[in-house]
């Protein structure tokens, strides 16, 4: 009887320890598929047809359906997942804001979300996860509560004594001090917020997530609202967690968020800079303004501690749908291409490779199964993006390696990181004949190059330029020495055949171009209808 004891207990530590704790180092070379339990996925039989958004009601998924629906991720080459909160939300009566399926609602840390099951279901999901080699990755809510009124009884929250919590007042946005000890939300939905200077919050949640950290065996946190805690509180509280520590400071300027990175603060932070220089430079119709895009990159390299770890997105649960503020493909295309290419981890909001196009929340937050899952031109993008990206971080040290600007101009920029070259431009679908970028690489004239997202191949021209043209629409383009694509699995390098050259080996064609292969068939279509309209017009 003892002996059984003690296996089993020695069985749970063995396998407890492989999934736990990953740390940062390991986090960087991931990528990020972020997730809406409430929205991904419906358990089989379900009516299909009754989710609206603009109800803000709970629509049915749950971390079972995750579960049974992890390959539509991992095919598109995904290596972690992101899910929204698992704590006890608030349960009474529907707010005037709605319920709370998104899992922001926290009234009760300590115990699960039954909405969506139970702790073993946690506990499957976690397990098929670790089974498929990804990272699970949980969204925590430490800052604050939720309440339907500015005087709440705590009794049935976590933390049940009013003096934990600051009092409250609105926040002044203006004032730092403010933004920390002042309520989100507002007098119809208030955020009661914690005192996490308090010796006692400080204790009681430092266990609380090391036991959920342990429990579910979990590899990193998204922690919600992190600007809106006093910074010192995070070092212990990530300490306690022993894992990789993400933390969303909704800000665009660079130093702002800058300070949360480091031993200061958080090991990374989402990247709310670069995304709006990302909104600025690439939307269509936008301001285009692609020297802002230089500028917080090179702001950021100088700033933050590290940014080959920060967290790139184009759309995430608090921000209008990249489709809504700008409806041509290639727009995000491009801008998906920085956010793979460039430093840092890829985050792709789910809905996003579908090409959702909600506004703010609650529009955003679309339930997926509409789509059928199908795999569409940007879920094949995603996919080719992890496919390489996996690849390089596998073989070589590209996810530690930083990028730099080699080229810009007013409709593009060009970056190097490592070995491979990635220029996107906003022109956006229209074909454009005479617009061009011209890099000038590194590489000796006449080197052999291949553009991963078409397998066209080029040469470097005389002191190692290449130059894109834009005749069939502006097409992001990645490049790297056919040489280092060997063993990658794409455009079957491994046999010496590049697809999209008509299959024969070493045929090179000094004149680099993106118009000979057309990126995505439905895009040529889109190019060709649009070269029409103007030709009409
Ligand atoms: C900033 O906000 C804090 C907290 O509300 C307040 O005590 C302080 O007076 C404010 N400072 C200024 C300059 O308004
Ligand atoms: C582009 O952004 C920069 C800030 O980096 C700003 O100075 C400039 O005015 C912006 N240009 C346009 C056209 O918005
Ligand atoms: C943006 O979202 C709003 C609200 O859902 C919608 O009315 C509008 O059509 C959307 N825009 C696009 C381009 O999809
Ligand atoms: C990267 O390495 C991991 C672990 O060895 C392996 O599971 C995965 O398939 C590799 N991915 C690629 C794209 O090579
Ligand atoms: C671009 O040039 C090609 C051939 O050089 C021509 O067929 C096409 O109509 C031109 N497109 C535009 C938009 O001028
Ligand atoms: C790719 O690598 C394999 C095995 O190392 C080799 O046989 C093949 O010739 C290489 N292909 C190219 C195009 O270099
Ligand atoms: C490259 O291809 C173009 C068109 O396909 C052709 O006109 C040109 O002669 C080729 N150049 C070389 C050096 O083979």
């Amino acid at each position: 009887m003892k002996s059984v004891i003690l296996s089993r207990v020695v069985l749970a530590s063995a396998a407890f320890q492989c999934a736990l704790a990953a740390t940062a180092d390991q986090w960087r070379g991931r990528s990020i598929y972020q997730i809406i339990t409430d929205r991904y996925a419906l358990p089989q039989g379900a009516a299909t047809n009754a989710c609206d958004p603009a109800a803000r009601t709970w629509c049915g998924g749950t971390w079972n359906t995750i579960t049974a629906n992890l390959d539509y991720i991992q095919d598109a080459g995904f290596t972690a997942i992101w899910i929204s909160p698992v704590n006890q939300n608030y349960e009474g009566p529907t707010s005037a804001y709605g319920d709370a399926y998104h899992g922001y609602w926290i009234a009760d840390v300590s115990q699960l979300n039954s909405h969506f099951g139970t702790s073993d279901d946690l506990k499957a999901l976690s397990a098929e996860v670790h089974r498929r080699n990804m990272f699970l990755m949980v969204d925590i809510v430490a800052n604050n509560v939720m309440s339907t009124s500015t005087d709440p009884g705590y009794s049935s929250y976590f933390f049940k004594d009013a003096s934990l919590y600051h009092p409250y007042c609105p926040i002044d946005w203006s004032n730092t001090t403010s933004e920390q000890v002042c309520w989100l939300g507002d007098t119809v939905v208030p955020l009661p917020d914690l005192d996490t200077k308090n010796p006692t919050v400080i204790s009681q949640y430092g266990d609380w997530i090391a036991n959920l950290v342990q429990e579910y065996s979990i590899d990193g946190l998204r922690i919600d609202a992190a600007k809106h805690v006093n910074i010192e509180f995070w070092p212990p509280f990530c300490a306690k967690a022993g894992v990789f520590c993400m933390g969303e400071v909704f800000d665009s300027s660079v130093p702002n968020v800058a300070m949360y990175q480091g031993p200061q603060g958080l090991d990374s932070v989402l990247n709310y800079p670069i995304y709006n220089a990302l909104v600025s430079a690439f939307t269509i119709p936008g301001p285009l303004n692609v020297s802002n895009l230089v500028q917080v990159f090179q702001d950021s390299q100088a700033q933050y501690k590290d940014v080959t770890l920060l967290g790139n997105f184009l759309e995430n649960q608090d921000v209008p749908r990249w489709h809504n503020i700008s409806v041509d493909p290639q727009s995000m295309y491009n801008a998906m291409t920085f956010t793979f290419m460039s430093d840092g981890i890829p985050i792709v909001y789910y809905g996003q490779e579908q090409s959702f196009s909600g506004n703010a929340d609650p529009l955003n937050r679309e339930p997926l199964w509409p789509s059928d899952y199908a795999k569409t031109n940007s879920y094949n993008l995603m996919t080719t993006l992890n496919t390489f990206r996996n690849f390089l971080v596998n073989t070589t040290s590209w996810a530690t390696q930083q990028a730099q600007i080699l080229t810009t101009s007013t409709y593009g920029i060009a970056i190097m990181k490592g070995p491979v070259i990635s220029i996107m431009t906003n022109i956006g679908s229209p074909p454009q004949n005479g617009t061009h970028i011209a890099v000038t690489s590194p590489y000796p004239q006449n080197t052999a190059m291949v553009n991963i997202l078409t397998c066209a191949q080029w040469v470097v021209g005389s002191e190692g330029t290449l130059v894109t043209q834009y005749t069939l629409g502006g097409v992001p383009t990645i490049l790297i020495p056919l040489q280092l694509l060997n063993g990658s699995g794409l455009c079957n390098t491994e046999l010496g055949v590049i697809a999209g050259n008509g299959g024969k080996a070493g045929a090179l064609n000094a004149s680099a171009s993106t118009s000979q292969f057309p990126l995505y068939p439905s895009v040529a279509l889109l190019m060709t209808t649009l070269g029409a309209l103007l030709t009409y017009l």
